[in-house]
């Protein structure tokens, strides 16, 4: 089969063109200029296998990003697995908070971040290229998304900047001394109602991993445990800096206002104008 051919083919299949131009790409190692300037180019019976069966998987609805195990965060390359959750674009706008806030005067100093929940290290990579002089520190629950974490870690150069650590939220910081350290503490935690989870996308719902969906029977499970902890952990004035889901940015805002310990709060609008981030600085001298 020529390549035009099968290009077509899968797009029936699919229905969709940019997924079959993805799914060409990636199984034929190609580059997408390859698609259109080769188009008379014979696909061998062992690609042409492996494009069916990638159809296949797509057709059960496993997301593109598993089957080609790739995914771009902030323009850059992360690899992905089942065993890691996918990263979403709104995700960026808490890197942008971070280089927003990020202090220029002593931009010599060295930046402390923790990250809490990594998966497959999305946020804590990007930090570390994009800031030098951080040293960041990145727990997650899965010993396997820490594994893949780990891999694009090395892939992207950074791995001697970051610590992975195993274990449950701020647990495994305890041997760590930093206690009053940190400059960001971040964090995309699982966000979603329990209840609601089956009834995402099949795409979330039957193959994303549910620990790093499920937020407890209100969604809010993590964030009162990280808000509550989190002032022990922040310098004065450090920043804690979360990802929220839809309509839970106001319990999010009260539970930070009840700790005391913080003397602004702001909450950023995602692209679609939903308040995805809250931003809170640790104040100087706690209010209690
Ligand atoms: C929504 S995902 C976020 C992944 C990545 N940080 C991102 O933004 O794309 C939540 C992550 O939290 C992890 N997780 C779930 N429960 C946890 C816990 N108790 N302690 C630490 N990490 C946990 C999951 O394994 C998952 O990787």
């Amino acid at each position: 089969m020529r390549l035009r051919d099968a290009f077509r083919q899968a797009h029936r299949d699919l229905g969709n063109f940019l997924e079959a131009e993805v799914l060409l790409k990636s199984c034929l190692g190609l580059e997408r200029q390859d698609i259109y300037l080769n188009p008379d180019r014979g696909l061998t019976r062992y690609e042409l296998n492996l494009l069916e069966e990638a159809i296949e998987k797509r057709k059960d609805r496993l997301p593109l990003a598993y089957i080609t195990g790739k995914k771009e965060f902030y323009s850059l390359g992360f690899r992905v697995t089942p065993d890691t959750f996918i990263p979403r674009p709104e995700t960026e706008f808490i890197v942008d908070a971070v280089l927003e806030k990020l202090p220029i005067t002593n931009y010599q100093l060295p930046i402390t971040i923790v990250d809490l929940g990594t998966g497959c290290g999305n946020i804590a990579i990007t930090l570390a290229r994009y800031i030098p002089h951080s040293r960041i520190y990145a727990t997650d629950i899965s010993k396997k998304a820490l594994e893949v974490a780990e891999e694009n870690a090395r892939k992207h150069r950074v791995e001697d900047r970051i610590t992975f650590l195993e274990g449950d939220l701020f647990s495994p910081l305890e041997n760590y001394y930093l206690e009053g350290k940190i400059d960001f503490l971040i964090s995309n935690p699982p966000y979603v109602m329990r209840s609601e989870i089956n009834s995402l996308m099949p795409e979330v719902a039957n193959y994303e991993p549910h620990i790093a969906l499920d937020g407890g029977e209100d969604g809010l499970f993590f964030y009162g445990r990280i808000i509550e902890k989190a002032p022990l952990y922040l310098k004065p004035r450090g920043y804690l800096i979360l990802e929220l889901g839809i309509d839970q940015a106001s319990q999010a805002k009260e539970t930070v206002k009840k700790t005391l310990e913080f003397e602004s709060i702001e909450v950023v609008k995602d692209y679609s104008q939903i308040e995805r981030v809250i931003v809170a600085r640790r104040a100087v001298i706690s209010n209690q």
